[in-house]
């Protein structure tokens, strides 16, 4: 029996990582075998990749060579993670996958969405059963992302109009994607974002 592959998107801040957890908790605790994951990451050799893209300098790397990064590590990360935990009938829960490519490399960073589509076609070549995109206010997100101080913030120092941008680019993901991509909103308690997630999933599940 192959797994179900949840993925979760969302500008920087926006809570997604906790979301995760929540729902790997929640579909832990009603018997489901859950991998909870993150991109860029996930693999030893993704988690390599990881240091390089998400510390330092923003002009540290192009857009195009952060595609190229990027989709290597989702490459590792697939091989030899996401696909034998599918293939073992688990349920794998991502933070990010390639959707962020879509919008931070394809659609804010550069115009590169046609360079993203061509490499993901090639290398990576399939896409989460569901997708939760967790949206909020830029501006709120980015101060408890960069509050945060996690040293991984090569991303949230192209500052607040970038961030925008993303979430427009967040947003329109459900006009290529629609049933996939589900938004939730993202500006109210932990609690009731977590009962919002909690819906989607057991109905696209049932
Ligand atoms: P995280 O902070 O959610 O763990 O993600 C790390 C950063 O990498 C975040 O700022 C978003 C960015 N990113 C991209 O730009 N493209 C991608 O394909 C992925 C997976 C993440």
């Amino acid at each position: 029996m192959a797994g179900k592959f949840i993925s979760f998107e969302g500008i920087d801040g926006s809570g997604k990582s906790t979301q995760s957890a929540l729902l790997a908790d929640a579909l832990s605790a009603t018997g489901h075998d859950v991998v909870r994951t993150r991109e860029p990451g996930g693999s030893p050799g993704a988690e390599d990749i990881r240091r390089l893209l998400v510390e330092g300098d923003p002009g540290r790397w192009s857009a195009e060579t952060e595609i190229l990064l990027f989709t290597a590590a989702r490459r590792d990360h697939l091989e030899r993670l996401i696909e034998p935990a599918l293939t073992e009938g688990k349920l794998v829960i991502s933070d990010r996958f390639a959707d962020s490519t879509r919008v931070y490399q394809g659609a804010t960073r550069g115009d590169l969405r046609g360079m993203v589509d061509d490499l993901h076609a090639r290398m990576i070549g399939r896409e989460p059963d569901l997708t939760l995109v967790i949206d909020m206010d830029p501006t709120q997100a980015l101060s408890r992302g960069l509050a945060r101080d996690s040293g991984e913030d090569r991303f949230e120092d192209f500052g607040l109009s970038f961030q925008q941008k993303l979430r427009a680019g967040f947003l329109s993901l459900t006009k290529d994607f629609g049933t996939r991509v589900h938004v939730i909103n993202g500006d109210q308690s932990q609690d009731r974002v977590a009962t919002d997630v909690l819906e989607v999933v057991k109905a696209h599940m049932s």
